[in-house]
């Protein structure tokens, strides 16, 4: 039997008497069943390798593939092994990135709250980030569960969310980063359409309602345009209180994963001048939040 520590009542836990370089069918439908109570995971000491942290994600559905709309190095140069994210801000030879590298950028939009993968049509379903190298000052990652958000809204506010739809778009976070405009081809902008997503979301495990709210929402369908910032920022504000939020510091082997269908999560800044290394696994969801066939009455 693994062991299950609640970090956080009902939201964050710490798994302990697991080998995670060798699971097991048996062992992982613990690790799963704790994973659909709780949404984050948090596992200790645990320095698995890219094999490893892959065949572990695996457990939990398809990995995720995602083309990159910038080529991000000549020769698209990797860190890492191919199938995981590099969120680090080093290059592939290991050296800090440059101020203006364009990897370094496109993790800084990761510092917005955010759920993966909302600009894709079916998004991420799990994520699991491993640390390699931990930044001395900063550079944590907090979470906010979206569960206990709706669960604390009064009635009469829930009710007009239900149903309605909001558009993700990738290129907000980043040109909220300082992205030039002028960079996103039609090309570029065709490998990442703005997607529709549900506003509310049912998990499919516990039943549970929660908020799906993204820094990539560009809009709601159907509610002019300064309505819908004011609503999904004062959501946004409240989901992110203390009291829904858990912060994670990181030491050099731990593994945390998180269920994106109902969290956000943001990292923090960071000392730049030192190296902070992280790999993540993502998996996609089983499908679209919003039918394929959908389309918004104009
Ligand atoms: C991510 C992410 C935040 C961080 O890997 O999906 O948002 O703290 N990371 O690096
Ligand atoms: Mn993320």
């Amino acid at each position: 039997m693994i062991s299950i520590k609640p970090v956080t009542p009902e939201f964050v836990a710490e798994i302990g008497d697991v080998d995670l370089a060798r699971l097991t069918d048996a062992v992982f439908a613990e690790i799963e069943a704790a994973f659909n109570r709780y949404a984050v995971l948090v596992f200790h000491r645990q320095p698995i390798s890219e094999e490893q942290q892959l065949a572990f994600a695996k457990y939990f559905g398809e990995l995720e593939f995602s083309p990159q709309p910038f080529v991000q190095t000549p020769g698209d140069k990797r860190r890492i092994g191919v199938g995981m994210q590099d969120i680090s801000n080093l290059d592939e030879n290991g050296k800090l990135l440059t101020h203006t590298d364009n990897r370094r950028l496109i993790n800084l939009a990761n510092q917005f709250w955010h759920t993966d993968s909302t600009f894709k049509r079916t998004p991420a379903k799990m994520s699991m980030l491993t640390a390699q190298s931990v930044s001395p000052t900063g550079g944590e990652t907090e979470f906010a569960d979206m569960r206990a958000a709706w669960d604390a809204l009064p009635a009469a506010r829930r009710e007009p969310l239900e149903g309605l739809i909001a558009e993700h778009d990738y290129f907000r976070t980043r040109l909220m980063v300082g992205l030039d405009p002028e960079s996103i081809s039609p090309e570029r902008r065709a490998l990442r359409p703005a997607v529709p997503q549900v506003l509310i979301r049912t998990h499919p495990a516990n039943g549970r309602k929660s908020l799906y709210l993204a820094s990539h929402i560009t809009k709601i369908y159907g509610m002019d345009d300064a309505a819908a910032r004011r609503l999904v920022d004062e959501l946004t504000e409240h989901a992110t209180q203390p009291a829904f939020t858990y912060q994670h510091h990181w030491a050099v082997g731990d593994v945390v994963l998180w269920d994106n269908r109902c969290t956000m999560h943001r990292g923090r800044p960071f000392d730049e001048s030192q190296p902070r290394a992280m790999r993540r696994a993502t998996i996609s969801d089983v499908g679209p939040t919003v039918p394929e066939n959908w389309h918004h009455a104009a």
